[in-house]
């Protein structure tokens, strides 16, 4: 097959882009490649909403990137901060003409929440389900575009680089589309395309316990990195404060930070509100605080979880802002009007990912990176609750712009067809499973909140067996999606602990007790 451009991913990053290339230039064809339905995205499942500064009176686009520089904990690219909060109020233009709803309030203007690390309400949202309605518009938008072609249960394999290529017919390090399975056919097809975006979502599944979906593998991270593009960061995994505590320790509902915006308090078991002891925001300061915080009083009580003590607020008001959470509690037998829901921090975000410029274009040419997978320089050491619709709504326009002003020029290169020859179906399926769990439970207790070169180092060590036996069976086996998604968090992994390794000192979402001064 071949394409104008190729979209990995049909999250907000991937859909956004599409939609707006395809508008533009109805003659060239977008292929979107998905591996699940085409709705299923860490993008469906955002809360809280869109950091946008809209109330100019009370707010300004200064204290939003004052807010933003202060989370990163001085690691964010300063210009970088400042041209994506500026260009918010545009991209909501947008998307409001592309038919997402938001709340407003009783004079007609936004319903503006407040999450943490945030020192004005700003919060654009959709009741509780922001993502739900923001992925149903693009959806809908991208549907009634003839050029864009969705392939929904499709898995992005590997991006076909200079190195596929019979002879040198490149000279610099190029992307020139992907390999592809159809999971219902289970073929393997190239799809050959003049500029490849890799919209591929977040990693939150490597530590099992994650507020994401199962998707969230890191593919397109382990792709890129495979492909030798610059992957940066990858230590600054944000571990969200408040997912609702379940014994099963695997993807967790979240309860949203906009519920501690709204004023629910955390406790310990005995009752005693702790947060205040640990940083002047208490509840509201940022989240790698919040949830260090938690990690600290649960070590010292030896609990599973904490509570968020939402008894005190107005339960009408509470379920016409949060419909969605009051009921999930109600499944769960918490009446948030009389019982305090149990919460854990989880993985939830990557604040690094595939290095990109600010026409987000990877360190590989005709290869760009959005979103959850990109590491544009925003949130530095944690990113600001909110920030990553945004990030990708800016971004993906960024994008959208250079392809419009860059020379159109169809790659001629030949590529070969995928080889599997000399494999065969996986016999033992189970081993797949089995080593899933020891990752996960590796990264769980070796890679966590807070972190020691002694655990880092054994990490490292336990990784490479995991590594050693998964990359045999793929080496014999013929290519199944569980298989790719194993050796994609693998590779992920590697990268987390890593990078952990390299860094000396300890900022924002990254805590090494061996770089306490
Ligand atoms: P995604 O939305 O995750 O989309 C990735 C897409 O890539 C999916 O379609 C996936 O199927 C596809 N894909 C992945 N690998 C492959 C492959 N190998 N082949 C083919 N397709 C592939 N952020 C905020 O700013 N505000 C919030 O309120 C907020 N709340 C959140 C609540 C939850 C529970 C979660 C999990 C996250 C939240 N976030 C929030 C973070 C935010 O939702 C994500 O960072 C953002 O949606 C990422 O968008 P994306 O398009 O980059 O990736
Ligand atoms: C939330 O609603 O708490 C999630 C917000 C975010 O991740 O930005």
């Amino acid at each position: 097959m071949t394409t104008d451009y190729l979209v990995i991913g049909s999250g907000i990053a991937g859909l956004t882009f599409s939609v707006k290339i395809a508008q533009k230039f109805p003659d060239r064809k977008v292929v979107i490649v998905t591996k699940a339905n085409e709705d299923e995205s860490n993008t469906k499942y955002a809360q809280g909403g869109v950091a946008i500064v809209s109330n100019k009176e009370a707010d300004s686009f200064k204290k939003h990137i004052t807010d933003t520089l202060i989370a990163g904990d001085g690691l964010c690219d300063k210009e970088v901060v400042e041209m994506v909060i500026k260009e918010g109020p545009n991209r909501l233009e947008e998307l409001l003409l592309w038919g997402a709803n938001f709340d407003l309030n009783d004079s007609g203007k936004f319903d503006l929440g407040k999450e943490g690390g945030h020192s004005e309400y700003r919060i654009i949202h959709h009741k509780d389900i922001t993502g739900y309605e923001i992925e149903r518009a693009l959806l809908a938008k991208a549907h009634q575009l003839s050029n864009i072609s969705i392939l929904s249960h499709h898995f992005a394999i590997d991006l076909v680089t200079n190195h596929h290529l019979k002879s040198s017919q490149v000279k610099t390090l190029s992307c020139f589309g992907a390999y592809v399975m159809d999971q219902k056919s289970n073929t393997i097809f190239t799809i050959k395309s003049n500029n490849t975006l890799l919209a591929s979502g977040g990693v939150g599944y490597v530590y099992g316990h994650t507020t994401n979906p199962v998707i969230a593998t890191g593919d397109g991270i382990a792709m890129a990195y495979r492909a030798k593009a610059r992957i940066k960061d990858m230590e600054f995994v944000q571990f969200h404060p408040t997912a609702l505590y379940e014994a099963k320790g695997e993807s967790s509902f979240l309860i949203s930070e906009a519920v501690r915006g709204f004023g629910a308090y955390l406790r310990n078991k005995s009752g005693y509100r702790f947060m205040p002891d640990y940083d002047e925001r208490a509840e509201l300061a940022s989240r790698d605080i919040v949830s260090q915080s938690i990690d600290s009083e649960l070590k010292k009580s030896g609990e599973s979880h904490v509570f968020l003590d939402c008894t005190h607020i107005d339960k009408d008001a509470f379920i016409k802002h949060f419909p969605n959470i009051y009921n999930k509690c109600l499944e769960h037998h918490i009446n948030i009007e009389t019982d305090w829901i149990p919460v854990v921090p989880a993985s939830h975000y990557l604040c690094g990912g595939i290095e990109v410029d600010e026409k987000g274009k990877t360190t590989i040419d005709n290869l760009f990176a959005c979103g959850e997978c990109s590491r544009t320089g925003l949130h530095g050491a944690n990113r600001l609750a909110s920030n990553s619709l945004l990030e990708a709504l800016v971004y993906a326009h960024n994008i959208y712009k250079a392809q419009v002003t860059s020379n159109y020029d169809y790659n001629e290169v030949d590529i070969p067809n995928w080889d599997d020859a000399g494999t065969s179906i996986p016999k033992e399926h189970i081993l797949i499973q089995h080593n899933l769990k020891r990752l996960q439970a590796l990264m769980r207790d070796y890679v966590g909140i807070v972190r020691s070169n002694k655990r880092l180092n054994a990490a490292i060590k336990h990784l490479d067996l995991i590594h050693e036996e998964v990359e045999g069976l793929y080496r014999e086996s013929k290519i199944t999606t569980a298989l790719c998604e194993l050796r994609n968090m693998i590779n992920v992994a590697h990268l987390i602990i890593s990078q952990s390794l390299n860094r000396a000192e300890n900022k924002g979402g990254y805590f090494n007790i061996d770089n306490i001064k």
